[in-house]
Order: C-alpha cells, then sequence, then structure tokens
C-alpha cells in the first residue's frame, strides 16, 4: 500500500491526478495534497474526494522545507509526485524570478526531503541506499526540448533547449532531479508530456480560454498567425500515463508522454467554435507571444513500447467532452474568473492587441 505526496493537487493536471489515484487503485493506503493555492489551485476541484479518509489536504508551499519535513515524518510517505510549479509561459515572461524560485528551489526542497528521509543511512553522506519501494516522480514538460522545425519529434534524448522563462526554469528543475539520481542514488523518474487539455483546467490556457470567450462572444485571441503546432493530450490519458511510470519505470529514466496529435493553433479554434455554433468572425490575431515555439511533437516509442501505457481517448472524443464539460460548469469558469483574473486578461491582451 502506498503513501503518497502529490504536490500541486489543487491545479489542472494534480486534481485530475488526485480523482485519477484514489479511484483507480485500492493500493493507496493516504494521499497528501500539499498546494499553496496560488491563482492557479482551486479546492473546488476536488469536492469529490474530500470525503475519501485516504485523502488529506494541506495548505503549503514546497519550498518551506520545514513544512515539507514534518509531512514526511508524520505520513511517512513512500512516493512523491510532483506537479506543483507556475505553469502559465504568458506568466513567465511577465515575472521570470517567481518561475525560477517555485519550479527550481522548489523541486529540491522535495528532493531534499525525500533523500533525508529515504536514506537508509542518513547519516552516512556516500550511501546510495534506499529504502524499498520508494520513488520521486517529476512532472516536467515537453517545452524542455525547444520549438521543432516542420518535420521530427522529441525524443528523450533530445537535447534540452528550453527557450521561455517557464520552460527553462522546468528545465533546471529536471537537471536538478537527474543529480540527485547520478550523485546521492536518489530513485527517480522524469515524464515530459505535451499539452494537456480536459476538466479544470484554467481559462489562461488556449482551450478554456477559447471556449470561454467564445461562449460570450467575447474576441479570440491568436497568437501571430496561429499556425503554431501543439500535440495535445487528454489529461486522464497525462494521468494513466503518470501511473504507470510510478509502477513500472526503470529507476533514472525519462518518460516522454503524448498521444500523436498535432494540431495547429487555429484549427482548435475553428473547431471550438464550429462547436459552440459561433462565427469566425470572432478570433482576432493578436501580437505574437515572444520566443514562441513554433512546433511540439512527442515521441512516445519508450512508454509505449517499454511500460504498455497507450492514450484511451481520441482527439474528437476528448475535445467534444471537454466543450461539454465547461458549458455545464460555468459557474466554475465564472467563480475562477472573477476578481484578479480580469485584471491579469486586460493586462496580458491590452499589449497584445496589434497583431
Ligand atoms: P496549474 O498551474 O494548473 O497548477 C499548479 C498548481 O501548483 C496549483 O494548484 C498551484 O496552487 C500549485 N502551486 C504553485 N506554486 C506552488 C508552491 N510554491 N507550493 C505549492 N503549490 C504550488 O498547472 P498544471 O497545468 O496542472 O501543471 C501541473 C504540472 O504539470 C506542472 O509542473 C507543469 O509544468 C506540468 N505540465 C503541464 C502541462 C499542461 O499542458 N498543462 C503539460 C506537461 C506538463
Ligand atoms: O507543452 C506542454 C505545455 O503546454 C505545459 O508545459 C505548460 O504548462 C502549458 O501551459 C502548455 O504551454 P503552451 O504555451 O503550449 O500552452 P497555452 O495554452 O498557453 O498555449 C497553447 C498555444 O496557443 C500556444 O502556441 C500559444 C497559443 N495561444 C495561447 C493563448 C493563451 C494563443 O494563440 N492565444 C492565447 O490567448
Amino acid at each position: 500500500m502506498k503513501r503518497v505526496l502529490v504536490t500541486g493537487g489543487a491545479g489542472f493536471i494534480g486534481s485530475n491526478f488526485v480523482h485519477y489515484l484514489l479511484g483507480h487503485t485500492d493500493g493507496v493506503e493516504c494521499l497528501v495534497n500539499l498546494d499553496a493555492l496560488t491563482y492557479a489551485g482551486n479546492l473546488e476541484n476536488l469536492t469529490a474526494v474530500e470525503s475519501d479518509t485516504r485523502y488529506h489536504f494541506v495548505k503549503g508551499d514546497i519550498r518551506d522545507q520545514k513544512l515539507v519535513d514534518n509531512l514526511f515524518c508524520e505520513h511517512n510517505f513512500d512516493t512523491v509526485v510532483h506537479f506543483a510549479a507556475e505553469s502559465h509561459v504568458d506568466r513567465s515572461i511577465e515575472e521570470p524570478e517567481l518561475f525560477l524560485t517555485t519550479n527550481i528551489v522548489g523541486t529540491q526542497t522535495l528532493l531534499d526531503a525525500a533523500k533525508r528521509h529515504w536514506k537508509i543511512d542518513p547519516e552516512d553522506k556516500y550511501s546510495r541506499e534506499y529504502c524499498e519501494g520508494v520513488k520521486y516522480l517529476q512532472v516536467s514538460t515537453d517545452e524542455v526540448y525547444g520549438a521543432l522545425g516542420a518535420t521530427g519529434m522529441f525524443t528523450e534524448k533530445t537535447p534540452l533547449q528550453p527557450n521561455s522563462p517557464y520552460s527553462s526554469s522546468k528545465a533546471g528543475a529536471d537537471l536538478i532531479v537527474r543529480a540527485y539520481h547520478e550523485t546521492y542514488g536518489m530513485p527517480v523518474n522524469i515524464t515530459r508530456c505535451s499539452n494537456n487539455y480536459g476538466p479544470y483546467q484554467f481559462p489562461e490556457k488556449l482551450i478554456p480560454l477559447m471556449i470561454h470567450n467564445a461562449c460570450n462572444d467575447k474576441s479570440l485571441p491568436v497568437y501571430g498567425d496561429g499556425m503554431q503546432i501543439r500535440d495535445w493530450l487528454h489529461v486522464s490519458d497525462h494521468c494513466a500515463a503518470i501511473a504507470t511510470v510510478l509502477e513500472k519505470g526503470k529507476v533514472g529514466e525519462v518518460y516522454n508522454i503524448g498521444g500523436n496529435n498535432e494540431k495547429a493553433n487555429i484549427e482548435i479554434v475553428r473547431l471550438i467554435l464550429q462547436e459552440l455554433g459561433k462565427p469566425e468572425s470572432l478570433i482576432t490575431h493578436v501580437k505574437d507571444r515572444p520566443g514562441h515555439d513554433r512546433r511540439y511533437a512527442i515521441d512516445n516509442t519508450k512508454i509505449t513500447t517499454e511500460l504498455g501505457w497507450a492514450p484511451a481517448y481520441t482527439f474528437e472524443q476528448g475535445i467534444h467532452e471537454t466543450i461539454q464539460w465547461y458549458l455545464n460548469h460555468m459557474e466554475w469558469v465564472e467563480r475562477i474568473t472573477s476578481g484578479d483574473y480580469q485584471k491579469y486578461y486586460r493586462d496580458m491582451y491590452q499589449k497584445a492587441q496589434q497583431p
């Protein structure tokens, strides 16, 4: 039976993962969700699991070493799944420092706590022996590989060439995780997934933002020519892949996660308008994101052939369900887009008005 620390479990993917793990396995004895509840964290995403006696929520910061240590002492975790991060590229361009401290220092704080609690002899700094069955999983992103041209795909051997403060902070975190494995023998895995979509995604990201604006007959801000390509995966397939890596991933290895589903942004925006019965005249081409990566595409051969994971969703089914989910949860969207988000939206998109 596993005792799991999930960080960032009140965010988009983290909350889907908490639902996934508690719903799909009886191998979890205890799951603690450590989340600072930034603008992106929302406990409303977790109301369905609140009464599960295995589930505990702790409001706190991953950079708080004392808190993290106390949680390890209290709950005796054998598994860490680290989602917590500043995750939005546009915000990282405005505020890089926050991304570096949260994403890099936060990761190192967790690794240190895990090392202290999992080493068989914590006093022996050269010992590489860890308690049986422990694992630290770093949830990373395909953005660490940088941008692709018209052809080719990211494999686990592609060099890291991040282009935004967000992706470089994630790459920095990946390198620290790697260093803890190489230097201290920490049992780790890193997963690098492509763009996720699905329920509970904050409406600053492409798909929920476009659904929300289209429903309100507001303009749909497409960066540049809209021909940038992303490789989309339903969040529940990402969660299943992480669970697979936890169970079967070879210690020290990196696994790319993706579903071979490349789409240009403009295609996605048109599809959303079509599904909602809204006119294409709502599309507005605005100034491009600085340093905007042109194309991402994941080669998923390693995880599919070595670990047997495969996505369950087709994009057509997933996007249809996702649009319906947002239509059925408009109050959830309205609640999280009131207040501070309105100011963020005005500041961000006023600057981007001119193509
Ligand atoms: P999100 O922004 O929706 O959620 C992040 C969560 O982390 C929030 O609940 C927030 O409150 C919490 N958090 C932020 N700073 C914290 C801190 N200092 N201490 C504790 N909690 C803190 O992000 P997401 O889209 O769910 O992404 C989750 C992870 O997956 C991130 O590490 C991201 O880099 C990675 N990822 C995301 C995608 C994607 O398409 N969204 C794809 C691949 C990888
Ligand atoms: O690839 C994985 C990454 O996917 C994750 O690591 C990040 O956490 C996640 O935010 C996401 O990054 P992107 O930058 O690809 O996602 P975003 O939804 O911000 O943008 C998707 C594409 O849509 C991108 O090419 C920019 C474009 N876009 C986005 C917004 C918000 C627009 O054209 N207009 C917009 O208003």
